[in-house]
């Protein structure tokens, strides 16, 4: 495996149709989960330079603070609620243009604007979910969510 990511400038689409072979192939032969989660935020993060970039995992009926790329956050967060819990009960990608507007949104860090959370989905099941948190207003679209959801699918858990 190569070690190095091609990353690129261009537009969106540009970054992530360069990114999402490369996650492919990060992901090639290792089956462990913690291991791919961790360097699905790292490449994320390393092209993207978004504020934070992780995964939060279920267990026990609640969402935990899984393998990220950014500042410190909070380690449980329940069904329903914030925009993670929210994603989790609802299985479907949220996009938040303003998270001040988002009723119940957790707020781990205050420079967060925006932000977008993708369900990992297995067996029809949320097993976890993907967030991501933009010091800009209105920062993600359909086009993130279109590729996020791709790259999500990638992992096996
Ligand atoms: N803002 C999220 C909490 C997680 S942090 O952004 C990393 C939410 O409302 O669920």
């Amino acid at each position: 495996m190569a070690e190095d990511l091609d990353i690129v400038k261009g537009n969106k689409e540009e970054k992530y149709q360069s990114l999402v072979p490369q996650i492919k192939g990060l992901l090639t032969g290792e089956d462990d989960v913690v291991a791919n989660m961790a360097n699905v935020a790292a490449a994320l993060k390393e092209q993207f330079q978004w504020l934070w970039v992780g995964f939060y995992v279920v267990k026990d009926n609640e969402l935990v603070l899984a393998p990220f790329q950014g500042p410190v956050a909070c380690t449980r967060i329940k069904k329903g609620r914030g925009v993670c819990g929210s994603c989790w009960e609802e299985a479907k990608t949220l996009i938040v243009p303003d998270v001040e507007k988002f009723p119940g949104h957790i707020a781990c860090s205050s420079i967060s604007k925006s932000e977008i959370v993708v369900p990992v989905m297995k067996e029809g099941e949320v097993v976890a979910v993907l967030d991501i948190d933009s010091e800009a207003y209105d920062f993600f679209d359909d086009t993130d969510k279109k590729y996020l959801e791709m790259v999500v699918a990638l992992i096996n858990f």
